[in-house]
């Protein structure tokens, strides 16, 4: 499932990070320093180092809007978040086509983290920069996503993607990745999608029984197939 969770973030939280994120100096570095076999070769980016400061104080930001966002929790059903990161492409800039590495260490902590859903949080304006899209291959062909400043993707860490090269100005942007309570995207999809439909029943006050039974089935399968 490919998603837009719109204003993750609000537009003076944007403000303030992307402040932050301008004055961050040499915590900008080379983005290959986290990046596998697979992707190094193939990426081109700046990156904001890990366990700074700054990658903690505007992470903690996120994390926290995240918690209140109910469109992020239905459709990623989160049992844990990686930290988030930030990077910047500048003119020339590009990652290459990869799948992001399954398993990753949350620095310090000891912690494996298994990448089910992997998200993109947009820091620029579409109109800051051209090129920079988020190019994400699945069955149905190559889905491009270039969202407004504080707007999330959220697609299956499994799929094919890229960041095309930067033309002219500067793709600033979150990234990072969650461990679902459901492995499979498919399930995840349908517990997405049926969550959506009972919310709208609810809203709508539909027969109470049916709705009730309707939950009952939804929080079964979630116990079925979590982890
Ligand atoms: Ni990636």
């Amino acid at each position: 499932m490919l998603l837009t969770i719109p204003k993750v973030l609000t537009t003076d939280q944007v403000r303030y990070a992307r402040e932050r994120l301008h004055h961050a100096g040499d915590a900008w570095i080379d983005g290959r320093v986290t990046a596998g076999h697979q992707g190094a070769p193939v990426k081109r980016n700046l990156q904001i180092a890990e366990n700074s400061a700054i990658a903690l104080e505007l992470g903690d930001l996120i994390l926290a809007a995240l918690e209140r966002n109910p469109l992020f929790i239905s459709a990623a059903l989160p049992n844990q978040v990686y930290p988030p990161m930030f990077n910047c492409y500048e003119e020339g800039m590009y990652f290459g086509n990869h799948v992001d590495g399954a398993i990753r260490l949350i620095p310090g902590t000891g912690v494996k983290l298994r990448t089910d859903v992997s998200a993109t949080l947009f820091l620029s304006e579409p109109d800051e920069y051209d090129g920079g899209e988020l190019l994400i291959e699945d069955t149905y062909g190559v889905h491009s996503a270039k969202l407004a400043a504080g707007d999330m993707l959220v697609y299956p860490s499994t799929s094919l993607h890229r960041v095309a090269p930067v033309i002219r100005g500067a793709r600033i942007a979150s990234f990072f990745w969650i461990q679902s309570l459901i492995r499979d995207d498919s399930q995840r999809s349908m517990l997405f999608d049926m969550d959506t439909a009972i919310q709208r029943l609810n809203s709508s006050q539909a027969d109470e029984i049916a709705r009730t039974n309707l939950t009952g089935c939804y929080h079964n399968l979630l116990r079925m197939w979590g982890a």
